[in-house]
C-alpha cells in the first residue's frame, strides 16, 4: 500500500521526509516522489523504482523548504512510471497532492474538469484532486478541500500542499489510514506510525471523515461540515517492527484484518450506482465476442487456483458457461481443447508465477482471450493478457496468502456476474440480491473477526496434533481446500481437504478418535447431506469442528464446536467462511511456534517452474 510523509516545522523537510519514506519502505511500491515549495514556486520531485532513484534524482541539490509532503506509490490506475507517481500538481503548480485509496467516480470528474479546460499528464485517478482544487479554490484551502470531498466518492488518505498557502498543510482521510504526529513547533502527517517514530510517540489517529489542518505551531482537526473535533492524543508505545505490523504480532494477521477494506477496494467503482449490474470497464470484449464464448479455462496455482476453482462453481451457476479449474504447471502439458471461442482466466496475486505465465502463454498461443486476475499493476501477467481486472488488495507481505484470496473471489463474483448480465442468465432481481450482499460482506468479515474466540479453544486442544481433515460439500469443499493449504504451509500441521461425500471411499480409513475433522456446513441445499458425513466421521471418535452460517442450528446437535458465520447468499459464503480457517491456521501457526510470515521452504513469487 501506498506511504505518505508530511512535514511542516523549523528544519529542512526534505531529509524528514525522505527518511520518513523509507520507513515505510516495508509497505510495498514501485515510485516515489516528493512536492516542496522553495522561493515561490512549487517543486515536484517524483521517480519510478525505488527511493534510492528519487535520492539520485535529488543528489546534489540543495533545499531550504521547511514545508513539503512525499508519497511512495503502489501501482492501482495507470502503471508504474514517473508521469504516473505522486504528488501529482494541477495545471498551474498551485496544489500538490498525495493520496492513498480510490477515487471511485475519477472517469466522470476527469471528462468534466477536460471540458473545463484541465489538462491531465497521467493515467491516476489521484489528479481529479488536484485539478478540483484549483477549479474550486476561492482562498481558502480548508473549504476548497470541504468542497472537493463532497465531490468524490471511494476511500482516500490525501494530503495536499498549496503555493497559496504555503504555512499549512491540510490532510483528509476516509477509509485510509492516515495519522498526524505531534511534535514541538512542528508537526508531521503519515500513512503508518513507523514513519513518525524518530520524531514523535504522540500521534492523533485521524478517523473517517475528518480533515487535519497542519501549520507549525499547532494542528486542527475538523470534522465534513467544519466543526472543531477534540482528539485524544495516543501514545504510542510499539517498537519499530511491531509499528511496521501496525501493532500486529505478524504481516499475516494484519493483512487478514484488511481484508474488510480491501474487499470494498475491490469492488469500488465496479457496481452499477444504482446497484443493478456490474461496471468492468477493462474488460472491453464486444457483444459478439462475450456471446460466442463456448468454454472457459481458469487456470492459475496454490491459493489462486483455489480463488479460481470458486470462479469455476459461480460463472458456471450464474453465467452457465462451462468452465475447467485448472492447476497451471498441469493445464499446458494436458493438450487442452482450446480455440478462438474459449476464454482463459489467470489468477495471479503477483502476476509473475511462473507455471501461471506459461500456461497464459500457451492458451494464447493457441487461440483463446485472456483475461488476468491479478494484484499487481503492470505485472507480467497483466502486461500479456487481452484483458486486465486488477483485485486492488494492496500489497501482501506475509507468504500466506490472505486478502489476496478473498479479493479474487471477489473478482470472481464480479466476472460472473457481468457474464450472466451480459448473457440474459440471470433474473434482474437475483441479480440486483447477489450485488447487495456482495456490499454487506466486508462489514460481515469485520464481524468475524470481532468474534472468532472459539478457535483459541481449538487451538488450545489440538495443536500437538499430527493431522487435520476439512470437509465439505460443492463451494465448501472449494473453502476447505483453500483452509487445508493454509493449515498445512504455515502451521506445518498435516492437513487434508477431501468433498465430503468422497471420504467414504477410502480416507474414512483415516478417522480415528481424537482426529480434528473442520466441516464446512454454509450451504443450505447441501445441508442434510452434510449432518451425514459429519454423522459418519463422529461415529469413527472424530472431534467435529463446524462451520455453519449464522441461523443453521441443527449443527450444534451433531458438532462439537460450532463457528458461524454471518448469513449471505450462498455463492458468497467462501468469502466468508475462510476468514475463520485463515485465523485458524494463524493461531495454530502461533501456538506451533513456527515462522508465520516466512514458512520454511516457501517464497512468495515463485517464478521458477
Ligand atoms: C499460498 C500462496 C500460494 C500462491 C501461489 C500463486 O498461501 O500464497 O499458493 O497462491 O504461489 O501465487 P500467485 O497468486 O502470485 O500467482
Amino acid at each position: 500500500m501506498c506511504g505518505i510523509m508530511g512535514y511542516i516545522g523549523p528544519r529542512e523537510a526534505v531529509p524528514i521526509i525522505m527518511e520518513g519514506l523509507q520507513k515505510l519502505e516495508y509497505r510495498g511500491y514501485d515510485s516515489s516522489g516528493v512536492a516542496i515549495i522553495e522561493d515561490g514556486v512549487l517543486n515536484v520531485y517524483k521517480k519510478v523504482g525505488k527511493l534510492a532513484e528519487l535520492k539520485n534524482q535529488l543528489n546534489g541539490m540543495t533545499f531550504t523548504a521547511m514545508s513539503g509532503i512525499g508519497h511512495t506509490r503502489w501501482a492501482t490506475h495507470g502503471r508504474p512510471s514517473d508521469v504516473n507517481a505522486h504528488p501529482h500538481a494541477d495545471c498551474q503548480g498551485r496544489f500538490a497532492v498525495v493520496h492513498n485509496g480510490i477515487i471511485e467516480n475519477y472517469l466522470p470528474l476527469r471528462e468534466w474538469l477536460i471540458s473545463m479546460g484541465h489538462k491531465f499528464l497521467s493515467e491516476t485517478d489521484t489528479e481529479v484532486l488536484s485539478h478540483l482544487l484549483e477549479e474550486f479554490y476561492e482562498g481558502d484551502l480548508v473549504q476548497t478541500v470541504l468542497r472537493v470531498i463532497d465531490k468524490i466518492e471511494g476511500s482516500f488518505a490525501m494530503v495536499i500542499l498549496s503555493l497559496d498557502e504555503p504555512g499549512t498543510i491540510v490532510a483528509a482521510r476516509q477509509d485510509s489510514p492516515l495519522v498526524v504526529g505531534l511534535g514541538e513547533g512542528e508537526n508531521f502527517l503519515a500513512s503508518d506510525i513507523p514513519a513518525l517514530l524518530a520524531h514523535t510517540r504522540r500521534t492523533y489517529i485521524l478517523a473517517d471523515g475528518e480533515i487535519a489542518v497542519l501549520t507549525r505551531e499547532g494542528v486542527q482537526v475538523i470534522d465534513q461540515f467544519g466543526n472543531s473535533v477534540e482528539k485524544p492524543v495516543f501514545e504510542v508505545k510499539w517498537e519499530a517492527a511491531q509499528a511496521e505490523k501496525g501493532g500486529f504480532d505478524h504481516f499475516m494477521l494484519k493483512e487478514i484484518h484488511e481484508q474488510p477494506s480491501a474487499l470494498k477496494d475491490t469492488l469500488s467503482g465496479r457496481i452499477n450506482p444504482d446497484g443493478t449490474g456490474v461496471l468492468l470497464n477493462e474488460i472491453t470484449m464486444t457483444p459478439e465476442e462475450l456471446k460466442n464464448i463456448n468454454k472457459i479455462y481458469i487456470t492459475a496455482c496454490g491459493t489462486a487456483y483455489h480463488a479460481g476453482l470458486v470462479g469455476k462453481h459461480v460463472i458456471e451457476k450464474l453465467a452457465r458457461i462451462p468452465v475447467e479449474a485448472d492447476i497451471a504447471s498441469e493445464f499446458r502439458y494436458r493438450d487442452p481443447m482450446i480455440d478462438d471461442k474459449t476464454l482463459l482466466i489467470v489468477v495471479s496475486q503477483s502476476g509473475e508465477t511462473a507455471d501461471t505465465l506459461a500456461a497464459m502463454r500457451e492458451a494464447r498461443r493457441r487461440g483463446a482471450k485472456a483475461i488476468a486476475v491479478t494484484n499487481v499493476v503492470d505485472s507480467t501477467v497483466a502486461r500479456e493478457a487481452d484483458y486486465v481486472l486488477y483485485t486492488w488488495a494492496g500489497p501482501e507481505i506475509a507468504v500466506a496468502s490472505t486478502k489476496a484470496y478473498t479479493t479474487q473471489l471477489m473478482a470472481m463474483y464480479l466476472l460472473a456476474l457481468y457474464f450472466a448480465e451480459r448473457r440474459g442468465t440471470m433474473p434482474r432481481e437475483e441479480l440486483k440480491t447477489v450485488i447487495r450482499e456482495m456490499k454487506k460482506l466486508s462489514d460481515k468479515v469485520k464481524v468475524i473477526l470481532d468474534n472468532c474466540q472459539a478457535i483459541d479453544k481449538f487451538v488450545a486442544e489440538y495443536s500437538h496434533c499430527g493431522s487435520a481433515f476439512f470437509i465439505g460439500r460443492g463451494l465448501d469443499h472449494t473453502v476447505a481446500q483453500e483452509g487445508a493449504l493454509k493449515l498445512k504451509e504455515i502451521s506445518y500441521m498435516h492437513a487434508e481437504a477431501y468433498a465430503a461425500g468422497e471420504l467414504k471411499h477410502g480416507t474414512l480409513a483415516l478417522i480415528i478418535q481424537g482426529v480434528p475433522v473442520i466441516a464446512l456446513a454454509t450451504q443450505q441445499a447441501l445441508f442434510e447431506k452434510m449432518v451425514s458425513n459429519i454423522k459418519e466421521v463422529k461415529a469413527r471418535d472424530a472431534t467435529v469442528i463446524a462451520l455453519a452460517m449464522e441461523g443453521i442450528k441443527e449443527v450444534e446437535k451433531v458438532a462439537d464446536h460450532v463457528m458461524h458465520i454471518p448469513s449471505t447468499h450462498p455463492v458468497l459464503a467462501p468469502i466468508l467462511s475462510v476468514v475463520p480457517l485463515q485465523l485458524l491456521a494463524y493461531r495454530m501457526a502461533v501456538a506451533r511456534g513456527s515462522d508465520v510470515d516466512q514458512p520454511r521452504n516457501l517464497a512468495k513469487s515463485v517464478t521458477v517452474e
